[in-house]
């Protein structure tokens, strides 16, 4: 038998040979299509001042919170912030996580019960699987965005039904029909769950917000690590469901709470994008420069997340390779991420990006899109 330590090399010798090893690297000074700082606030100078100016109120905010929440690390600040976030989003209550993927974990390892069943979309985020790992429920997928395979579904279901949606995609950067799902939930009785992750801040308070759906939306999870520049989630819902986490959600109950200065940086991030309300257009206007050069594929108009397809694998390495030469920082998923045939090169749109630099990486693509 090999020994753990033989078994781990193993598996990491596995996915070098692959080509799929994961490696840490440091953040490098270089033209930024990859990140999701979608409005640029973590080099928002001002952005920055105002956090500051917020840790020098509240110098004790930056200590650790001392224990869980249902301990001694519960405080009238973070209260006051989930009253804030709940007004905001127009919802009966919030209730803060130190991240998305601690969000997602918590909501989905615990709501749904033994004869229940979670429909997900195919492409959501990691971190809503994990949850359902956790969970005693059925996890079924449906096809991406398909409304009648979720429909086919949903005919089917016996016990509760809970749908997982995101409101905009990160692999394909493309959006949920989010007024029809919701109207097919409300037709079966689903209660459907959207993570906004990369809309947030993007399209305002996002697209649940946006599009008033709190009523037919079970629980929303706004996530503040991507447009809002920070770190740390909230889910959003009735107070039932905030009373049902605190008690039923173990990621929340066995963990140290977040720091004061997490919630105060939140809500200071809310204000910042009210006030300004440029960083959003300006987002806009880039997504449209890029979509101008019509070098995308499947994503759509408006998404800050823009897919590049290649003839081949080794059209999309080439590009990579010629990309970072100048500089430019872009993502590229391979298979076995996605089925062969669908690699692509997955480009962030910021504010900041300059339309020069826009002409810049795509150039570069065209250069490489042709057999
Ligand atoms: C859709 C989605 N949900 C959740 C998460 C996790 O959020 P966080 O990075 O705050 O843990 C991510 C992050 O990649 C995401 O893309």
């Amino acid at each position: 038998m090999l020994t753990l330590q033989a078994q781990l090399l193993n598996r990491l010798e596995q996915r070098e040979s692959e080509g799929i090893l994961r490696k840490l690297k440091i953040g490098k000074a270089s033209i930024d299509f990859c990140s999701n700082d979608y409005l640029g606030l973590t080099r928002d100078q001002t952005f920055q001042q105002q956090i500051l100016k917020t840790a020098l109120e509240n110098p004790k905010s930056l200590m650790g919170s001392t224990g869980s929440r249902l301990i001694s690390g519960n405080t009238e600040t973070t209260m006051q912030v989930e009253s804030f976030l709940a007004e905001n989003h127009g919802n009966k209550s919030a209730l803060l996580f130190p991240s998305g993927y601690k969000a997602n974990l918590a909501l989905f390892s615990c709501i749904a019960q033994r004869n229940d069943t979670i429909l997900v979309d195919e492409y959501v985020h990691r971190s809503v699987h994990d949850g359902c790992l956790l969970s005693n429920a059925t996890k079924w997928k449906f096809k991406h965005n398909d409304l009648d395979h979720l429909e086919s579904l949903l005919k089917k279901m016996k016990g509760n039904t809970l749908i997982a949606i995101e409101s905009l995609y990160s692999m394909d950067g493309d959006f949920a029909p989010l007024e029809d799902i919701a109207e097919l939930a409300f037709r079966y009785q689903a209660n459907l769950i959207v993570d906004e992750a990369h809309a947030l801040g993007v399209f305002g308070k996002g697209l649940v917000y946006q599009n008033q759906l709190q009523n037919k939306v079970f629980a929303t999870i706004a996530t503040y690590g991507k447009a809002m520049g920070l770190n740390g989630a909230a889910v959003l819902g009735s107070r039932v469901l905030k009373e049902y986490l605190i008690n039923f959600a173990s990621p929340f109950i066995y963990s140290t709470a977040a720091s004061d200065f997490q919630s105060l940086s939140i809500r200071a991030s809310y204000k910042y994008m009210d006030e300004h309300p440029d960083l959003a257009i300006r987002l806009q206007k880039n997504i449209e420069y890029f979509r101008s050069h019509q070098v995308h594929s499947i994503s759509q108009e408006k998404s800050p997340i823009q897919i590049v397809q290649f003839p081949s694998s080794t059209k999309l390495r080439q590009a990579v390779t010629a990309l970072s030469a100048i500089d430019i920082e872009t993502y590229s998923v391979f298979a076995p991420t996605v089925k062969p045939g669908l690699e692509r090169l997955r480009i962030c749109l910021h504010q900041f990006n300059s339309f020069a630099e826009i002409d810049r990486l795509c150039r570069i693509i065209k250069q490489h899109q042709y057999v």
